[in-house]
């Protein structure tokens, strides 16, 4: 049998009013990227015929998130049940498995999915549902699913439930996978007479059985079905996030001497035998070479770091910083919208901003290119193997040729041309015996005074 085909619904319509907050709940970030991408990137494996997600009303955030999958809009939230149901237009004319995934469950795994589409597919009567059910420490509020010998027969909200249907500690993750076939059929017939005057998604196992279809289950992990409904638990979700992020950064060659203070973003690329030290941050867009250290207190965003280079400690590469091969970036240096050519060196309290440093280039300690005029971005050129002198100002735009050398303490305003020396300061004059005179005289005046 050909493999079916699968749609995924995304329910995405609620606001979050728990997370406190004027961004839909779907669009904070863990990892750097907003919680839904997460989800969109874990679907992917299995190939979608379509995506859809269903936002709420004055969501264009969300929509442009999702893009270029489609969104539909829920104007009013009467239930998830509902909420499927505005997806109806955007699924005609599949036929296959739909999958509904829940916004604000970001962490969820890729093999539960694969896990639930097998059920799905299995034995001599496959069933027309399939959730995916775990079993958290605490149950709390979550429905229930409520089984018999032939699996699946209903679930029960947390608000509808009996004492006896409340103990029942197998819980609804949200997730479920449903013949395309009949899900709109049955969308069609929810009630909304239930404790919360809502359309819940959930009746449908009840109605299907009613059908005389069967339902099953497969069981996930707690910590991957975690809802986020507040920003306790969304910090409860980074750290998932995060450990994940550490556990595939040394399973993949990289040394982190303290892995729990490393944060990654969800796109971070790091190469072979990488060391992190500790206290690092990865923002997104960083990209990392074999045999690199970045050693610790280190902030990287939007940044490449080709193979041998030393970044740190305690230095900052912004959008646009390209590390070349073997250059080494000290302390408290600030690169941004530059690149270090092979073998630079740039290794103590340095700004360098929109520039070009060319190989084996010494950047000394305290210099600054001086990019912006409080207007406008200019560039600053530095060749190979040229020599600015600690506490040097590069006026931009300016260039300084290869192998050329600028005096300590320079403020650069025009071209130094390849091979020569530069100089641009107060020239040094020197008054001999002037210090000692005037200790002497300043001492004759004290003591004067003291006798008055
Ligand atoms: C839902 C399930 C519950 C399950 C729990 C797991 C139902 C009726 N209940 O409850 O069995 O244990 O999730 O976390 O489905 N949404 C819309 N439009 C709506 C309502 C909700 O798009 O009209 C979206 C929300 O944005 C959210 C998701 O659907 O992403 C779940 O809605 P929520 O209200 O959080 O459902 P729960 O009460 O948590
Ligand atoms: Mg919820």
């Amino acid at each position: 049998m050909a493999q079916e085909q699968i749609a995924v619904i995304v329910l995405a319509a609620g606001m979050g009013t728990r997370m406190k907050s004027s961004l839909p709940k779907v669009m904070h970030r863990l990892a750097g990227r907003p919680m839904i991408n997460h989800l969109l990137e874990t679907v992917q494996v299995l190939a979608p015929e379509r995506v859809v997600a269903v936002i709420g009303p004055d969501m264009p955030q969300v929509a442009a998130a999702v893009a270029p999958h489609p969104t539909v809009v829920q104007a009013e939230r009467l239930g998830t049940g509902h909420a499927v149901g505005q997806a109806r237009a955007a699924l005609a004319g599949f036929a296959g498995t739909v999958l509904i995934l829940y916004g604000d469950t970001p962490l969820l795994g890729a093999d539960s999915l694969a896990a639930m589409l097998d059920r799905r597919r299995g034995g001599p009567t496959p069933p027309a549902v399939v959730v995916l059910g775990f079993r958290p420490v605490d149950p709390g509020h979550y429905g229930r699913l409520l089984t018999g010998p032939e699996g699946l027969e209903a679930i029960v909200e947390y608000k509808d439930a009996t004492a006896e249907q409340r103990a029942v500690g197998l819980c609804n993750s949200g997730v479920m996978a449903v013949e395309a076939a009949r899900l709109f059929g049955w969308i069609e017939r929810l009630s909304n007479d239930n404790a919360k005057g809502e359309y819940y998604l959930t009746d449908i196992v009840a109605l299907a059985r009613a059908d005389g279809l069967s339902c099953g289950y497969v069981e996930g992990a707690e910590a991957e079905l975690l809802g986020v409904n507040s920003r306790v638990e969304l910090a409860a979700a980074e750290a998932v996030v995060q450990t994940r992020l550490r556990r595939a950064a040394m399973e993949n060659g990289a040394t982190l001497t303290d892995p729990a203070s490393v944060h990654f973003a969800w796109d971070t690329r790091l190469g072979q035998d990488v060391v992190v030290g500790p206290h690092v941050v990865f923002e997104p867009g960083v990209t990392v070479g074999d045999r690199v250290e970045i050693r610790s207190f280190c902030h990287l965003e939007g940044a490449s770091v080709a193979a041998d280079s030393i970044v740190g400690p305690f230095a900052r590469l912004r959008p646009g910083a390209t590390v070349g091969e073997g250059a080494h970036v000290g302390n408290f240096v600030e690169i941004k919208n530059a690149t270090l050519e092979t073998g630079a060196k740039v290794n103590h309290l340095t700004y360098v901003g929109d520039a070009r440093i060319g190989a084996g280039a010494n950047i000394g300690a305290g210099t600054i290119t001086c990019n912006y005029d409080g207007f406008a971005k200019s560039f600053t050129d530095i060749g190979a193997g040229a020599f600015i002198g600690s506490n040097s100002s590069l006026v931009a735009p300016v260039k300084v040729g290869d192998r050329a050398v600028v005096g300590a303490g320079s403020v650069i305003t025009r071209e130094v041309a390849a091979g020569a020396l530069a100089v641009a300061r107060g020239t040094q004059m020197e008054l001999s015996g002037w210090a000692d005179r005037f200790r002497t005289r300043k001492q004759a005046e004290t003591a004067d005074k003291k006798k008055d």
